[in-house]
């Protein structure tokens, strides 16, 4: 049995305009680097922080705590020390405490000898996206974990629908770097929805997910359209209606908040728009100095992967 692990964890997009806490896709060129360690003493502890701060608590630590969550339904007497690089900002949109939380369960997973599929091992993350959102949701953890694009059908019992998308799709991520939590943008949401409003999204909704089996391009563009969550938050984002006009203007078939933000993402048919809708957008934030970082990405079929 193997002792000690590596994997990537990416980052992902979750939400994709209408579909709040369901939908989801995995990005490529991001994502965490975490290693675990097995030990003869047991315990969960956190190792090595590389990159961006994380807490060393692991009862503060979203990696530790999902992988908590996972020993308690499988017992050991070994002990676990999880190292995380971390290059996803938290709070940047793009799905930072997701990836630790189901990077750490996936690796702790292997060196136990797999004996969960991944969606318990979802059910696990969970643990770690509540403690750093205050509720649980999965639409960031399925694409990490199965990879693509998902729908998250129920999170209690787990029902996670891969699905297909067009091969041409290309995502345009900027994050304006400003640091917005999940848990205070989920904050101000509010519990009721007027009919008319749901009946657009689920409208959009469907539609959506019909334009990703038959590779509809127009109608793909036509659904990406949020009448419920963006209002609301998009106030916390510096220039966001600018940004997104700017992305649609140059040819983007959607552009909406990445997650709970800040991070803004426009979807694209081909490289050559997705690059034109970047920098439309960037020039947006480099108007007013405001720093940004700028991610061009497939979308990502494979999720985790295992560096030795
Ligand atoms: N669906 C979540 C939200 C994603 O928008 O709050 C961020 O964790």
């Amino acid at each position: 049995m193997i002792s000690e692990i590596k994997v990537f964890a990416p980052a992902s997009v979750a939400n994709v305009s209408c579909g709040f806490d369901v939908l989801g896709f995995c990005l490529d060129p991001i994502g965490d680097l975490i290693h675990v360690k097995m030990t003869e003493k047991p315990g969960v502890h956190i190792g090595n922080i590389k990159g961006y701060k994380v807490p060393k608590n692991p009862l503060k630590n979203v990696a530790s705590v999902a992988v908590n969550a996972l020993l308690k339904s499988h017992p050991t007497k070994n002990g676990f020390i999880i190292s995380i690089e971390k290059k996803i900002k938290p709070g940047s949109g793009i799905g930072s405490s997701a990836a630790s939380s189901a990077g750490a369960v996936f690796a702790v997973n292997e060196l136990l000898g797999r004996p969960f599929k991944s969606d318990k091992l979802l059910d696990f993350a969970m643990f770690g996206e509540a403690l750093a959102s205050g509720e649980y949701h999965a639409d960031n953890l399925a694409p990490v974990l199965f990879g693509g694009f998902t729908l998250v059908r129920s999170i209690n019992p787990i029902d996670i629908v891969s699905l297909p998308y067009p091969p041409e799709l290309i995502v345009t991520i900027i994050h304006p770097k400003i640091e917005l939590k999940t848990i205070h943008s989920r904050a101000i949401l509010k519990d009721d929805i007027p009919l008319k409003k749901a009946i657009k999204q689920w409208g959009n909704l469907g539609a959506l997910v019909s334009a990703l089996y038959t590779n509809n391009y127009n109608l793909l563009s036509r659904s990406l359209q949020d009448e419920l969550i963006e209002p609301a938050r998009s106030i916390l984002i510096p220039k966001f209606e600018e940004v997104k006009n700017e992305a649609l203007n140059q040819g983007a078939l959607g552009s909406g908040i990445s997650g709970s933000g800040p991070s803004i993402f426009a979807l694209s048919k081909g490289m050559a728009t997705a690059k034109k809708a970047g920098n439309a957008m960037a020039k947006i934030y480099k108007s007013i100095g405001l720093e940004y970082d700028m991610y061009l990405s497939p979308i990502n079929k494979v999720g985790i992967k295992i560096l030795k």
